[in-house]
Order: C-alpha cells, then sequence, then structure tokens
C-alpha cells in the first residue's frame, strides 16, 4: 500500500534522513521506533509532503506521492495525525470534524451524514461533546478528535505520531485501543512510538531508525525480544 525506497530528506542544507526504505501492506499495523530525534517525524512530515525529498521514492497504491501537495495525498486516502494532536482549540468538535471533511473533493449531504455517523458510532464521546470546544477535551479526547478528524476525510492509511505522548496509562490504553479498532476496520496504520511495548502491542511488525537510517525490522514479537531493540531504543 505504502512503499518507501531509498528516501533522503532534511531541512534546508541538513540531510537527516538517509535512504529510509519501509513497506506497509494494506490491513497491516506497522511501527516506527526509534530515540529522540532519530527522523520518525521528518519521515512523516516527508510522506505527507509537507517536506520534498532530495532522493528517493514515496508510492501510495501506486501513486508517486513526491510529486504532491499535502492536500493532494490526504485527498488519495492518507490522514495524518501530528504530534501534539494539532486540533483547533478555539473550534468545537464538530467544526474540527468539517475540517477533516474538508479533504474530501466530493461532499453530498449523504455522505456528511455518513461519516459524522461512523465517527460518532466509534466514538461516542465525541457527540456528546459536539458543540465544545476542543480546548477543553481532555487530552484523550483530543486524540481521538485527531484521529476521528482523518476518519471523516475517508484516509485508508493513518500515519500516527506518537498519540500516547503526554497522556496517563488508563488513556493510553484507549488510544492502544482505539488503533485495534482502526486496523479492525481495515484501516491501515503506521505507528510512530517513543512507547515501544504500547507499539509492539497493537502493531504486526515494526522497524527501529537511527539517525536518519532503519537499523532493525522484525515481527512485533521479535522486536519485543530483541536485544537490538533494548540497545537501539534503551528500553
Ligand atoms: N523544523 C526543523 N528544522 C530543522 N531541523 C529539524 C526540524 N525538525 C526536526 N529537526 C531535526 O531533525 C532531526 C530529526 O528530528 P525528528 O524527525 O523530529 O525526530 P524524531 O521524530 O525521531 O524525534 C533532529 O536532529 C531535529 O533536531
Ligand atoms: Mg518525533
Amino acid at each position: 500500500m505504502l512503499r518507501i525506497r531509498d528516501l533522503h530528506a532534511g531541512y534546508g542544507a541538513t540531510p537527516i534522513l538517509f535512504g529510509v526504505s519501509l513497506e506497509v501492506q494494506e490491513g497491516e499495523a506497522v511501527a516506527l521506533l526509534g530515540k529522540n530525534g532519530m527522523g520518525k517525524s521528518t519521515l512523516m512530515k516527508t510522506a505527507m509532503g509537507f517536506i520534498k525529498p532530495t532522493r528517493g521514492a514515496i508510492e501510495f497504491e501506486g501513486s508517486d506521492l513526491t510529486r504532491m501537495t499535502p492536500h493532494q495525498i490526504a485527498r488519495c486516502g492518507v490522514g495524518f495525525v501530528p504530534e501534539n494532536r494539532r486540533i483547533f482549540p478555539g473550534l468545537t468538535v464538530r467544526e474540527n470534524l468539517e475540517l477533516g471533511l474538508s479533504a474530501v473533493s466530493h461532499r453530498s449531504a449523504a455522505l456528511r451524514r455518513e461519516r459524522f455517523d461512523q465517527v460518532f458510532g466509534h466514538f461516542p464521546r465525541l457527540g456528546e461533546r459536539v458543540d465544545q470546544h476542543a480546548k477543553t477535551l481532555s487530552g484523550g479526547e483530543q486524540q481521538m478528535l485527531a484521529i476521528a478528524r482523518v476518519m471523516m476525510a475517508g484516509a485508508r492509511l493513518i500515519l500516527m505520531d506518537e498519540p500516547t505522548q503526554g497522556l496517563a496509562p488508563a488513556l493510553i490504553r484507549h488510544i492502544r485501543d482505539m488503533i485495534r479498532e482502526l486496523t479492525r476496520l481495515r484501516i491501515t496504520v503506521l505507528l510512530v512510538e517513543q512507547n515501544a511495548r504500547v507499539a509492539l502491542s497493537v502493531c504486526d511488525r515494526g522497524y527501529i531508525m537511527e539517525k536518519g537510517s532503519i537499523v532493525f525490522e522484525g515481527l512485533s514479537a521479535e522486536l519485543r525480544d530483541s536485544p537490538t531493540t533494548r540497545e537501539k531504543l534503551g528500553v
């Protein structure tokens, strides 16, 4: 579904990614692990078109994403839940969800209703708080809203950057259940996490990134038991 090949990218003259290759198949949940500052968020921002790669290929269902704008990439069915959630605090839950819908080219009243029903079906708590400002939601609910927003856009692949960051253990469990629910809905997930234990408990397999390169990959069980994981992640 997503195929990244020999990707090089950075900020201005500073290279950060050095030939990253990875693949995500439809229906999978894949973890991208690594210590702070290794280039995980840079990879996600490059895949979403916010950073132009200097070399390499990013294909989604056969389309070349490196030639597209972030908006076009979203319209292809790739959703992005960035670090620190980036919801609009001064807008209501409904307004935040409407913004997700704006990535869809043909928005009929029926589609709109269907997406709202779907999202409130999965996240009843958002339905109860539909007219509240997003800033009044708890951290876990804000994360839920960020995920619901990309579901409104009809994303078939979601790139999720550290969704459990700064959340209490009960909320982390909730996020984990949400990711499981996404895969049950056949939404494919590429998950960046500092919390390797959480990531490997929901993902089928994973990659470890170090200084802008993939240094290890394997099934979640292999990663969980490998001394390399402890060495590379310091866990
Ligand atoms: N906007 C930016 N401009 C310049 N350098 C950046 C920027 N964002 C991140 N970096 C640098 O890129 C490297 C990788 O960062 P990042 O991709 O955020 O890592 P990770 O998500 O793995 O913690 C770090 O050295 C970081 O300082
Ligand atoms: Mg990051």
